[in-house]
């Protein structure tokens, strides 16, 4: 079966297929046979080296498919089981795949593959920010930094949904249609500001009477961190989920203080879904929504799993909206 393999940490570049033996399933473990898999912005950094890993890598930690084989142990889930998985181990880049039992979601019968595969990593983050990480509700205005992205689409929506006003950052003009048909009340073009730190605070302050958000998401990072933070009110919360710009050097928490008593927090995923029960609940809840069309999940690029590097190249040079799916 096929695979990619990050030889080393490096560039898009070190992405290599190779041929290799269909592994078997441990103990706890299932086999799945791939119809997609989810890329996401957690890949490059692991492929990079900024997160330290084990070369040679295989990448990944998204996807659907078909359960085929079970190791030992496994009694909740059957062989021809469709599931989908966001994994904290990487290796999802390959044609079959291993997941560990209690990682695999069941997927919906109205579900078709490619959305199953998008939104288990990117959707429970999206839930998580909105509903654990902080709890949105009517009246709150957030500010949310890539509206078009991944995370950002489906994070505006289920801020709307809940009743806040979302206001977004893009760097391109269809970026910013894509964000207002998400329901971002006000997109902002941070491309087009001279002097991002301060041009993007005062441009919040004016959308909310002087106030600023109750909270800011920021998934870009070293970029927008610092206008983030001047854009969040007295007592709101700067949440700074990633660091797609690059990671926010070491902070000093005397600036909470001098900016308002704010609370800051740097949340990750599998914290907010260790508990089998609240990954379950956090599952359901987006693909459900994703089933009734309550929440419209965007397929922005679709690669050949051969390609992995060119989809590397997309998602880091700013090019992509949505997800971004390998196919294998
Ligand atoms: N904490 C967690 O558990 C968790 C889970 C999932 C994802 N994340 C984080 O969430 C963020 C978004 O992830 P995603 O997979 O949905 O990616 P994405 O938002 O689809 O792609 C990243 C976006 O960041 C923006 N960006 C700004 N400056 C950039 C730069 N210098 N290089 C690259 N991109 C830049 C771009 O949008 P514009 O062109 O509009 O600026 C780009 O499209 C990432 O930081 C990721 O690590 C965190």
């Amino acid at each position: 079966m096929h695979a990619m393999v990050a030889r080393e940490p490096g560039g898009p570049e070190t992405l290599t297929l190779v041929d290799r033996t269909v592994p078997e399933p441990g103990p706890g473990q299932v086999l799945v046979r791939t119809e997609a898999i989810g890329i996401n912005f957690i890949d490059t950094y692991h492929r990079s080296g900024v997160y330290p890993m084990d070369f040679p890598l295989t990448p990944g930690g998204e996807g659907s498919g078909v359960v085929s084989a079970l190791g030992p142990g496994v009694d909740t889930v059957a062989v021809g089981d469709r599931v989908a998985w966001a994994a904290s181990a990487s290796g999802s880049y390959a044609e079959q795949v291993l997941v560990d039992a209690a990682q695999t979601l069941p997927v919906p019968d109205d579900l078709d593959a490619e959305t199953a595969a998008a939104i288990p990593l990117q959707g429970m983050t999206a839930h998580m920010l909105v509903d654990g990480v902080t709890r949105l509700g009517p009246g709150q205005t957030v500010l949310l930094t890539a509206g078009a992205g991944g995370v950002g689409l489906l994070l505006t929506q289920l801020a709307v949904a809940r009743g806040a006003r979302v206001i977004t950052t893009v760097s391109s003009g269809s970026k910013a249609e894509l964000s207002r048909a998400a329901g971002a009340a006000e997109v902002i073009r941070y491309d087009q500001f001279d002097d991002l730190p301060a041009e993007l605070p005062a441009r919040v302050r004016e959308l909310t009477d002087g106030d600023g958000v109750q909270v800011a998401y920021d998934g870009v990072g070293k970029d927008t961190f610092d206008a983030c933070l001047a854009s969040v009110r007295r007592r709101g919360m700067l949440v700074l989920f990633g660091g797609a710009s690059g990671q926010v050097p070491p902070f000093d928490l005397q600036r909470l203080n001098q900016a308002g008593s704010l609370f800051a927090t740097r949340p990750k995923l599998f914290d907010y879904i260790a508990d089998p029960a609240e990954l379950a609940w956090r599952a359901g809840a987006v693909f459900d929504a994703a089933a009734t069309g309550a929440l419209n999940v965007r397929i922005g690029a679709r690669y050949p799993l051969a390609d992995a590097a060119d989809a590397h190249r997309a998602l880091e040079g700013r090019q992509t909206t949505g997800k971004v799916l390998l196919i294998p």
